[in-house]
């Protein structure tokens, strides 16, 4: 059998990632937390409730938990509501609380990576009118200058906004997020604000701290066409990864967001981008169906051989990660993998994905990209959004109702990775033997 060794550059960061609404708990202010409230909403009539009962301490044992399985890195946003519960009000005790946190963080040797914006806003800037008001990029920038004054002794590297693509297609195309509305006017009104309002941090964070690093987390899904030979499945294809992943990090190149037939001049984003955050999950195949009118006339499913996760939600595509970075790198900027992971409560699958999508990011870095993190959703599971508590993306089960941690095989899978700085055959064959041939053929 062969044996071998990929490793990773030195100094490389290896951490997973979470978001405040998701695993705080207690988050009372923000248009999530009303949205929950809305019979319907969230599946199963979930609601986050304690989640994993960050706000009330508990961060600390999951930090522990990040630390001692040789993690050293964390991304984790800040909630908006919490430092400014109302427009001319400002929660000193919540800043404090997230520095404890971020000092809590760098004790335990895990660089923090922080989120300013991941999906929730507070409830008085939503009835504002949320992001479709003209000012919302001016509020959001002045919530973000309270945060970075605040915290930048201990962090430089920032995410202004999470996914602002599923932020825009889940709320303003779709019902998923709030505020479900399905507007394209509206959806393009908010994608041309929130990158107005990225540019404005972004030139904010740079005026407070010169040496800060500063990006994007986008969700990149690979989209192909489902018969290369069919020259209708391409263009589609072609038009829901322009749309889908091209769109925002594109306007912050040439100035001009594009969007389907709209378009928008936004000089003032050109160059605001000190690296790629890549949150990559999985793949679909897309074709031409007439029946799909509402969705541009194009079924999207999964490749037939890929496996699964356990609601379906996600297959197993790790070419598309490759794909992901060699899209990210024609930007010539650092790239961080902000985010990827898969939903398995039983962690059947995930040791084979974490092994094969990392050995995708290996082979990305064979090829000189300048790929310098890998952030993986998540430490420990959490509230999924519109899908409640029915889908798991821990490396850490938790049970809801005692607060306790379950420690999944992946826990030590990883562990193992983080340590090494390396993925090996010996590892391999020990978590996931089903990948082997994948990683290392014979001829
Ligand atoms: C992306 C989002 O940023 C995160 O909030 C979510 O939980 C994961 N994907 C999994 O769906």
């Amino acid at each position: 059998m062969p044996q071998a060794t990929y490793n990773f550059p030195a100094g490389f960061l290896w951490g997973s990632a979470t978001a405040a609404h998701q695993v705080e708990g207690g988050n009372a202010n923000n248009n999530w937390s009303a949205w929950e409230a809305q019979p319907g909403r969230i599946l199963n009539g979930d609601r986050s409730n304690l989640a994993c009962d960050w706000w009330s301490g508990r961060w600390s044992e999951d930090f522990d938990r990040a630390a001692e399985t040789h993690q050293n890195a964390h991304r984790m946003s800040i909630e908006w509501s919490r430092i400014q519960p109302r427009p001319d009000r400002w929660d000193e005790d919540a800043l404090d609380h997230y520095r404890e946190m971020i000092r809590g963080m760098l004790a335990r040797g895990l660089t923090p990576m922080i989120t300013l914006h991941h999906f929730t806003d507070p409830l008085w800037f939503s009835e504002l009118g949320g992001w479709e008001q003209e000012n919302a990029p001016e509020l959001f920038e002045k919530f973000a200058a309270h945060v970075v004054e605040a915290l930048k002794e201990y962090v430089t590297l920032w995410v202004t906004i999470n996914e602002p693509n599923v932020y825009v297609v889940s709320g303003y195309m779709g019902t998923d997020f709030p505020p479900g509305k399905s507007d394209a006017q509206a959806a393009f009104a908010v994608m041309r604000n929130l990158i107005r309002g990225h540019a404005a941090v972004y030139k904010t964070i740079k005026r407070i701290q010169k040496n800060s690093a500063i990006g994007i987390a986008l969700n990149y899904r690979s989209l192909k066409p489902a018969s290369a030979a069919s020259p209708i499945d391409r263009a589609l294809a072609k038009f829901a990864h322009n749309s889908f992943n091209e769109s925002f990090l594109r306007t912050l190149k040439t100035g001009q967001l594009r969007f389907s037939t709209q378009r928008a001049g936004i000089p003032e984003a050109i160059g605001t981008q000190d690296f790629v955050g890549v949150n990559y999950y999985t793949r679909d195949l897309v074709q031409f169906s007439p029946l799909a009118f509402r969705d541009f006339f194009m079924k999207r499913f999964f490749p037939k051989d890929a496996a699964l996760s356990q609601s379906g939600f996600i297959a197993n595509v790790p070419e598309g990660m490759f794909e992901s970075l060699k899209w990210a790198n024609a930007f010539g900027l650092p790239i961080y993998i902000t985010e990827n992971g898969v939903e398995d409560a039983a962690d059947d699958l995930r040791p084979r994905y974490l092994i094969e999508h990392l050995h995708q990011v290996w082979r990305a870095i064979n090829f000189n990209y300048p790929i310098k993190g890998y952030f993986h959703w998540s430490l420990v599971d959490n509230f999924e959004w519109e899908r409640g508590w029915s889908q798991r993306f821990g490396l850490w089960g938790l049970d809801v109702v005692t607060q306790a941690r379950i420690r999944r095989p992946s826990v030590d899978l990883f562990a193992e990775i983080c340590k090494q700085n390396a993925i090996s055959s010996d590892l391999v064959q020990r978590y996931a033997p089903e990948s082997f041939n994948l990683l290392f053929p014979v001829n």
